[in-house]
């Protein structure tokens, strides 16, 4: 018999055995020292598809609702989403920007080709100003990502001149001509992306000699502090870490890391909607493996950095499927209840290393990847995703509060293992717990006893996303298929809390 096989028989006996199954947690409030930055929830829009065009920006003429225009609907969403950080123009896209092109008026503005995705031609009309505003009107961090592949020093060093300088100098002069009197405040510059791969097929040494001439320019003006993020690994790359971290070292604040919950970068990445238990279990156990990938990108820093002065950023992640049949718009894919758990999973990983993890941005915020928002003309769908980070939001911020977790695995494809429970726990600052749980399992029932004896408990409220199939999402025709609702399984008895977490559910429970 195939491995596979096996594996996949063996998978179904656990499964059937039977309807409800245990899993206890032991939470330690005493023992939370570390901040969950809130730009562990970062977003990323990217020239791509329709993230920016049709998704984030329509233009004030369009029939579209739009404040400014930018999509009314969208920003409202992403406004209730608490979105701390979101990082622009790419991706890969990043490397062919050239930032002057998308200022001004916008009738001069030039046309330009997106290369990288679909040779489309861009208006321009989505430049620094339009990004920059939109920022402001989330109250989020502009996260910019540099063109080093195919820019030069000089190009860059006058974009921040131009976003952050207050003097009498040209590019801030600039900035006023085109109606914005007072600089921005702009923390993360990424001084490139990808500088592996589209970002110009570096080897780390040359990089890491780009990256200290490039950083050299990129100056601090009036009061502003750039954190400075290198372009770092993709997923199991660990020579690039090692190569950057001893090569430039502190002259860095941040240095990136790309995650994907991906098949292969070959054919077929499969169908967001139509999978089966297996693929569903297999994308659990490949993007848990975050956490070794993480895990082994730290020791590597701790070897050169043990003060932990380095940041390290993840700063794209989530899935990557198949685009959706029948739509042009480039990686635009469906976001189902497997989504859900691949976000809900990979959070809880993240809140475990915040000592190094400073910020991670999940690909992309809409319509492109695993996004938290589709749109489709004038209609727009919060996807399975969306509802992940809106039950999380509660984190941000908060004190994370390490605990032991048993409960059942599962052995599936790949020779990974998947813990069927997930869990994650914080303190807000007004000293509320948020607990958040995922119930992985397809088929059963988890009881989860939760040891409340450490802590004061007076009252227990929750939320919980679930859906009957792992495939379920939310359509253009059935927006509300899978959505957030009350949460009322949590019962306290004797420093116990007994949680019923429903086969494929994620919960947050606020106790106070
Ligand atoms: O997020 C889509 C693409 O994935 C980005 O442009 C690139 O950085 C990565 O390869």
């Amino acid at each position: 018999m195939k491995k596979e096989i096996l594996i996949s028989a063996l998978l179904m006996a656990s499964m059937s055995l039977s309807a409800q199954k245990t899993a206890t947690v032991k939470i330690y409030p005493e023992r939370g020292k570390q901040i969950i930055p809130k730009e562990i929830y970062g977003q990323f829009a990217e020239h791509l598809g329709s993230c920016i065009y049709g998704g984030l920006w329509v233009g004030e003429k369009s029939d579209i609702p739009n404040t400014k225009g930018y999509r009314t609907d969208v920003l409202n969403a992403l406004k209730e989403l608490k979105v701390p950080v979101l990082r622009w123009p790419g991706g890969c896209f990043a490397d062919e920007y050239h930032w002057m092109d998308g200022i001004g008026p916008k009738e001069n503005r030039p046309k330009m080709v997106n290369n990288n995705w679909g040779g489309v031609v861009e208006d321009n009309s989505f430049g620094t100003n339009e990004f920059l505003n939109l920022c402001e009107m989330l109250g989020c961090e502009p996260y910019i990502s540099g063109n080093v592949g195919s820019g030069s020093v000089e190009e860059l060093a006058k974009w921040v001149e131009y976003m952050t300088s207050d003097g009498d100098s040209p590019m801030a002069n600039l900035r006023r001509k085109n109606g914005r009197e007072k600089p921005w405040k702009i923390k993360y510059l990424g001084v490139g992306n990808e500088s592996w791969g589209c970002g110009g097929n570096m080897t780390p040494e040359y990089y890491s000699d780009l990256y200290r001439r490039y950083s050299t320019y990129c100056r601090n003006y009036d009061g502003n502090h750039l954190f400075k993020i290198a372009s770092g690994a993709s997923d199991y790359d660990y020579k690039w870490t090692d190569v950057l971290m001893k090569n430039v070292g502190a002259r860095m604040n941040g240095l990136s890391l790309h995650y994907y919950t991906v098949t292969g970068w070959n054919g077929s990445k499969g169908s967001a909607t139509k999978f089966s238990k297996d693929d569903y279990y297999w994308a659990m156990g490949k993007c848990l493996e975050i956490e070794d990938v993480i895990k082994k990108h730290i020791n590597i820093m701790d070897k050169y950095d043990p003060q932990k002065h380095v940041g390290l950023m993840v700063d794209e992640w989530g899935t990557w499927w198949d685009q959706e049949p029948g739509v042009k718009s480039a990686l635009y894919q469906q976001n189902s209840m497997r989504d859900a758990f691949v976000a809900s999973l990979t959070l809880d990983v993240f809140h475990k290393y915040t000592d190094r993890i400073k910020m991670t941005n999940i690909a992309q915020v809409v319509n492109v990847l695993q996004s938290m928002i589709l749109t489709r003309g004038k209609q727009m769908v919060l996807t399975p995703t969306y509802y992940v980070f809106d039950m999380y939001k509660v984190h941000q911020d908060a004190t994370y509060l390490p605990l032991d977790l048993i409960c059942d695995k599962v052995d599936v494809r790949d020779n990974r293992t998947v813990p069927l429970v997930s869990a994650t726990a914080s303190k807000d600052k007004e000293g509320i717990i948020h607990v958040s749980l995922s119930n992985v399992d397809t088929d059963n029932t988890q009881e989860v006893s939760i040891d409340v004896s450490n802590f004061k408990v007076s009252n227990v409220s929750g939320q919980i996303l679930t859906s009957a199939h792992i495939t379920d999402h939310n359509s253009f025709e059935n927006p509300d298929i899978v959505k957030l609702e009350d949460f009322k399984d949590a019962k306290v008895s004797k420093g116990m809390l007994k949680v019923k977490l429903p086969a494929l559910s994620i919960v947050t429970l606020t106790i106070k």
